[in-house]
């Protein structure tokens, strides 16, 4: 799926004009503060492009989960601020998302300027998808533009219901860099194409698996599922994590990979793994065929980060998702680290890396490198959604070409 054959932002006529734009502001606050402008940032070349053509910019976006119900410190009124001093412009902000608090917003947006409406989610209807509300956003505007990557893997009313009610809806840069960046890998990538797919469980990764093994020329595992891999093997992972009931699976996804599929050779173990305090008891590095009855597998060992090294070296295009080790705690983030390490260099040798969204995103933060890759997802759902392969209703909402 690429936005090539979709509407962009640059092919409408928006001068003067009030346009409304689905953002994905859904940025982790502190202390009533963004404490993540990435998405923020992110979103700037749609609100600069906008502006620079003398549009109305009207914002809206949802923030957190309120359940329909107006939550104050799901507010998006900090958010509004921080957008405000990143653009160096004012950025107004409306009470509500629809109803008179927004119209009276709406019409006193004067062209180049920027309003910001409250979380869409303080309405059950947004994600309803219900036609009434999805209808009432769109009477704000005259033109709609989808530039939230990261929430378009929901039929929401912003992102899927309110196309029904507007002449055309365009995609806006960020939406179009995500999905040329996703898109090519997936579709046309250069070769060798490697992808590394990580995370505690097969369960949550077998349809990007399946999607990607035709596609790719070699498949790194890493993190909690490839101790369900080992054991399909018929090998001793201790007290590793496991799904049992995956590991057939596990051992037909390994004879369908043929040579594609790369489980690491070593692996930290560790006699005592405490997630919520962030720590770990003794640990040690064994060889796959090693680990200890009452120990359990917490990152890929020296061995393994060499091999895969090698192989995203040698890469044209890499897609990562998923953390190869608990990286979360530092005695056992060696792995992950080393393979952001390992994309840095792969980038600057010419290839184009790509992160999705989530866990991966924040393991190349904590490497240094998150601006050391070809691009970072601002979409964690919605870019393992492209990876497994599946239609994303808000891009599939927008208009042909
Ligand atoms: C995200 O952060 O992944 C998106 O904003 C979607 O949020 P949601 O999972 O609450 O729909």
């Amino acid at each position: 799926m690429s936005t090539g054959k979709k509407l962009f932002v640059e092919d409408l006529d928006v001068a003067g004009k009030r346009v409304i734009v689905r953002v994905d502001f859904n940025v982790p606050l502190k202390d009533g503060k963004v404490e993540s402008d990435k998405r923020l940032k992110e979103s700037l070349p749609t609100i600069e492009y906008l502006r620079k053509k003398n549009a109305k910019v009207i914002l809206m976006s949802h923030l957190g989960r309120p359940d329909g119900k107006r939550v104050a410190d799901m507010s998006l009124r900090p958010v509004a601020d921080a957008l405000s001093a990143l653009l160096g412009a004012p950025v107004a902000f409306a009470e509500d998302c629809v109803g008179p608090a927004a119209e009276k917003a709406v019409s006193a947006v004067a062209p180049g300027g920027v309003l910001l409406l409250e979380n869409l989610r303080f309405h059950a209807a947004e994600e309803e998808n219900d036609p009434a509300f999805a209808k009432q956003l769109a009477a704000l505007a005259d033109v709609y533009v989808n530039d939230a990557f990261g929430s378009a893997h929901r039929a929401h009313a912003s992102t899927e219901g309110i196309t029904k009610f507007v002449p055309q809806a365009a995609s806006g840069f960020l939406m179009k860099k995500e999905l040329d960046y996703l898109g090519d890998a997936l579709g046309n990538p250069k070769r060798p194409f490697v992808a590394v797919i990580g995370g505690s469980k097969v369960s949550g990764k077998i349809d990007v698996i399946k999607n990607l093994l035709p596609r790719v020329d070699k498949l790194l595992i890493g993190g909690g599922m490839t101790y369900t891999f080992l054991k399909a093997q018929g090998l001793e992972i201790g007290k590793s994590i496991v799904e049992n009931d995956k590991i057939d699976l596990a051992k037909r996804l390994l004879a369908e990979a043929g040579g594609k599929l790369e489980l690491g050779t070593d692996f930290v173990v560790t006699d005592k793994l405490d997630f919520k305090g962030r720590t770990v008891g003794a640990t040690k590095v064994v060889a796959r065929n090693a680990i200890p009855a009452d120990w359990e597998a917490c990152d890929i060992g020296p061995a393994t980060v060499e091999a895969f090294t090698k192989i995203l070296l040698g890469a044209k295009t890499i897609v990562w998702n998923g953390p190869v080790g608990v990286f979360e705690i530092d005695a056992t983030a060696k792995g992950t680290i080393a393979v952001a390490e390992a994309l840095a260099k792969a980038t600057a040798a010419g290839a184009t890396t790509i992160i999705g969204g989530g866990d991966s995103a924040s393991a190349v933060k904590k490497a240094g490198v998150a601006s050391k890759v070809s691009h970072v997802s601002t979409g964690g759902g919605a870019s393992l959604e492209f990876l497994e392969g599946k239609v994303l209703p808000g891009v599939a909402a927008l208009t042909n070409k």
